[in-house]
């Protein structure tokens, strides 16, 4: 079996090589990094559906094995929604989760987004289904930038808290099993399910950002689904061709991804004026570890500095952020004040990297 990669966590609960951070920066009275604003995770709460489904699962099925997806993604198990549970319903479980963190009540909560590309329905729109579920009663919107979306919805809810809307719900949530075909080796064994939340609100001693966010959507067909949408409407020829299923040209993903990435936490570096150095935690989108140890490289973020989860979740698209963060919490890797490089990207294209100091709840 193929070494597990540095400071991954592996399925039996431990971390190889992994020490936590000593964390210099947890100083509350430094300055603010310039570009940031006084924004708190005010709350973090995530969810994985009960069912785990590992590699030899896969390849009971599919010609494909263990050690061919360990050595070229990392994944050793992802988790799948059970039939019926929807994104609408993983959404809410972490969202609960992410309120009781809070302190909040349903009714304290003045603005639902969730970031998924995987909504219950094309139409309606799912956040306010799940604004509904929860008893809340506020505006509520889906946004989509793919396996950015969170980062996006974080740079969306800085906006809106720092215009006076808060505390604000922001979920990533999706169900990727539903969309990739099952018997499509090379693209279902990289998906999983799951969703994450936070709240976010107003804190003089809290930092967010800055924020860098691109996208790029001169042609979509890298990382897309062909039909289903206003451009080629679904058909039972397109159903029998499986078009209307996620299709990937991998190795053209796969550079763009490093690539931007890293480019993309350089200039948020950049706009604070800070250097790599200043970082305690790396969070990356969790695609593909070899991905992550690629940016890491390229930014010279060293080994013990990144949180990684791929292995146990894959890829679970706009949650994989706020699930690593919760996983990174769960193993005391974010003591107050640490400051987390985030940074993602995904279909259509886009990317998007911040940083985010972290407070305790
Ligand atoms: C998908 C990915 C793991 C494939 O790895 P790769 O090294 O690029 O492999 P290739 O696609 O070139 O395929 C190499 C061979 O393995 C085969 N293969 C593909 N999937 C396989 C699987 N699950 N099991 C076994 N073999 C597989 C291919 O058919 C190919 O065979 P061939 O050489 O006989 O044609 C990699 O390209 C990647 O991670 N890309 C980014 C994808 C991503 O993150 N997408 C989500 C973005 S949010």
């Amino acid at each position: 079996m193929p070494e597990p990669a540095p400071g991954l966590r592996t399925s039996d609960d431990t971390f190889v090589e992994h020490t936590v951070s000593p964390h210099p920066h947890a100083d509350a009275t430094r300055d603010r990094p310039t570009g940031s604003f006084g924004v708190a995770i005010l709350g973090l709460g995530t969810y994985l559906p009960d069912e785990v489904v590992t590699n030899d699962d896969l390849a009971a099925t599919l010609d494909t094995s263990d050690e061919w997806i360990r050595a070229r993604t990392g994944i050793e198990q992802r988790h799948r929604a059970a039939t019926g549970e929807a994104t609408s319903d993983i959404a809410v479980e972490a969202a609960r989760r992410a309120l009781d963190d809070a302190g909040l009540v349903a009714s304290d909560v003045k603005m639902v987004l969730l970031a998924t590309s995987t909504p219950d329905y094309k139409i309606a729109a799912c956040a306010p289904m799940v604004a509904a579920k929860l008893g809340i009663d506020a505006p509520a919107m889906d946004l989509n930038a793919a396996c950015s979306g969170f980062v996006y919805g974080l740079q969306a809810a800085t906006g809106m808290v720092t215009a006076g809307t808060a505390p604000i719900l922001l979920i990533g949530a999706e169900t990727m099993t539903r969309i990739v075909d099952p018997s499509d080796r090379s693209v279902s064994i990289l998906f999983g399910d799951g969703g994450g939340a936070v709240v976010l609100g107003p804190d003089e001693n809290a930092e967010l950002g800055p924020f860098d966010l691109g996208s790029d959507g001169a042609d979509p067909s890298g990382l897309y689904i062909e039909a289903g949408g206003s451009a080629v409407p679904v058909d039972a020829e397109m159903i029998d061709d499986r078009r209307h299923f996620l299709t990937m040209r991998g190795r053209e993903i796969y550079r763009f991804a490093i690539a931007n990435m890293s480019a993309s936490s350089q200039r948020v570096l950049d706009q604070a004026d800070l250097t790599v150095d200043d970082v305690d935690l790396f969070v990356g989108h969790q695609a593909n570890i070899r991905i992550l140890n690629g940016v890491a490289a390229q930014l010279g973020v060293p080994a013990d500095r990144c949180h990684t989860t791929v292995n146990l979740h894959g890829n679970t698209s706009s949650a994989s952020i706020p699930l690593c963060l919760g996983d990174a919490r769960d193993h005391g890797r974010l003591p107050d004040g640490t400051r987390v490089l985030l940074t993602a990207f995904g279909a259509g294209l886009t990317w998007g990297s911040t940083l985010l100091t972290w407070r305790n709840p």
